[in-house]
């Protein structure tokens, strides 16, 4: 009885849930929406579920990299670390030709809604790929996806280990053109869980690249952004 019930209710729910999130798609799109609009929208779309786009990140940082991004004008953005989808929102807000997001597991209903992400007026197209950033062949299919081009932007936002991120900026960098942005998140030095050591990269990687960064308070857990200007 209590599977009957919870499968019943599963198949209401879904269809309830997504039509719930593409309502918000399409409202987000019935007018010209500010930047601000734009990001308050990335952080929780309110929509639930399966289908809840929401983002890890602090406000005013990720407007300042927004910001940063949208200034260079970017065609084609890579990022790793999709979760609920949120900062891929505002990606593919910001590409006008592609955008390709990686994670481990990215279900078939997340992958549906990610479709629908860019503006009606766009040709940004949105790829979700499912694998381990580290592991060569998913390197290789995600340089199969760019068809030889490079990356405006990447977003390093998937493991958060010291090995794993330092992995993540030597595989992926050469496929960012000269000029182009790297960000990085969860930065700072004190965060909620040990496993998140992105800090102590950042703080080898900053000595030797032209870097900024976006810290909303000196004395906050977790989050921080540091952005890599490529050199070109
Ligand atoms: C902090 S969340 C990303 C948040 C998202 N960028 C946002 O703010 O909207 C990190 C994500 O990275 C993914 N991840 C962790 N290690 C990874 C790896 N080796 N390859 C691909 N994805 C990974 C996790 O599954 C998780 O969904």
């Amino acid at each position: 009885m209590g599977t009957l019930f919870r499968d019943i209710s599963r198949f209401i729910r879904i269809p309830v849930n997504r039509a719930g999130a593409i309502k918000r798609i399409n409202e987000f799109y019935s007018k010209q929406r500010s930047i601000d609009e734009l990001v308050d929208t990335a952080m929780d779309m309110g929509s639930k579920g399966h289908y809840r786009i929401n983002s890890m990140q602090v406000r005013s940082e990720i407007l300042s990299l927004v910001k940063r991004v949208r200034d260079i004008k970017p065609k084609t953005i890579l990022e790793i670390g999709t979760c609920n989808g949120g900062t891929l929102f505002l990606w593919s807000n910001l590409a006008s030709k592609k955008v390709i997001t990686c994670d481990l597991i990215i279900h078939k209903y997340r992958k549906e809604l990610y479709n629908k992400f860019p503006s009606p007026d766009s040709s940004c197209v949105v790829t979700s790929l499912e694998g381990d950033s580290h592991d060569p062949q998913f390197r290789k299919k995600v340089e199969d996806e760019l068809n030889g081009n490079q990356v405006d932007f990447l977003f390093i936002d998937g493991d958060h280990g010291e090995e794993g991120v330092e992995a993540d900026y030597n595989n992926y960098k050469s496929l960012v053109r000269p000029g182009g942005l790297i960000a990085f998140h969860d930065i700072v030095k004190n965060q909620p869980v040990a496993g998140n050591q992105v800090y102590y990269f950042w703080q080898r990687l900053k000595q030797v690249e032209q870097v900024e960064e976006f810290i909303d308070d000196h004395n906050q857990c977790g989050y921080g952004i540091g952005l890599v200007k490529v050199a070109g």
